[in-house]
Parts: C-alpha cells; structure tokens; sequence
C-alpha cells in the first residue's frame, strides 16, 4: 500500500517499532532505517539521514521519531526537498499534508502517547496535499 522509511534515535525506538507494528499490519511497505536498540545512545541526525535520503530517492514518505522530536525536525529540513513536520496533533497531521506536502513526520517519544502517535500517522498518510495556492506557498520556501 505505503513505502515508508522511518528512523528513530534510542528515545525514539520504542514508539519506532510500535508504528512498524501497526503499518505492517496495514500491509504497508516499510523501510527501517535504525536505531536498533533504546539502550544504546545514538546520535539523531544519523538516521534522519537515512530517511531523507530514501524519501529524496523514492518521492516517497519518511517518519522520523527521537525524544522531543525537534532534533529530528531540524535535522530533516536541513536536507533540500524535506519538508518535515514536528505533530503533537491529528489535525496537525493531516494538514501538514494537505497545505505544506510534507513528506516526513516527525514525533516526540517523550511528548506524544502511543495511540495518539499512531492517530497521527494515519491521519498524515491519507491525506493528499491540496495543490493550488498551497503549492505557490510551499515553492517560497527559501534556502539563501
Ligand atoms: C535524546 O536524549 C534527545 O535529545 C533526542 O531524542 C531528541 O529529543 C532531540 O531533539
């Protein structure tokens, strides 16, 4: 149904495999690009570069998750053609996809429950972005 890549750091994980679980149940196609493990400290923008650059290759969607997901957030965007965006909320969701084409979700572990994260990630996949004025919008985005 989805090809989806998503990555997470140690604070991320837990929420990371819950999403995994869920989509697989959905029968979407998902790409795990790590972290393998909350035990073991690790550094976010490691695996936002995994997803970005799968979601850069394939046109695809993303979902990044770390503690507060801010770090991941910022990670993300830093990459041309990432639009990521932060969501504490259902709604959130799915207008980041309906006004901005976000093409990665970021989640804070630390911050957003696991049946409201999941809430969230069902609402950004259905959602089509709208075009049209929002499309003049998000082509002002500037990289000086
Ligand atoms: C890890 O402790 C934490 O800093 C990270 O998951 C994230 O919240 C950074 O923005």
């Amino acid at each position: 149904m989805f090809d989806i890549a998503i990555g997470s750091d140690h604070a991320g994980y837990d929420l990371k495999q819950e999403i995994i679980a869920e989509l697989k149940a959905q029968n979407c196609r998902v790409l795990d690009v790590g972290t393998d493990s909350a035990a073991v400290s690790c550094d976010y923008p490691d695996f936002a570069a995994g997803v970005c650059e799968h979601v850069l290759k394939t046109g695809g969607l993303g979902i990044l998750v770390c503690g507060t997901g801010i770090g991941m957030s910022m990670a993300a965007n830093k990459y041309e053609g990432i639009r990521a965006a932060l969501c504490t909320s259902e709604f959130q969701g799915r207008m980041t996809r309906r006004h901005n084409n976000a093409n990665v979700l970021c989640l804070g572990a630390r911050v957003t429950g696991r049946d409201l994260a999941l809430a969230i990630v069902r609402e950004f996949l259905e959602a089509e972005f709208e075009g049209g004025r929002h499309l003049t919008r998000i082509q002002k985005f500037a990289r000086p």
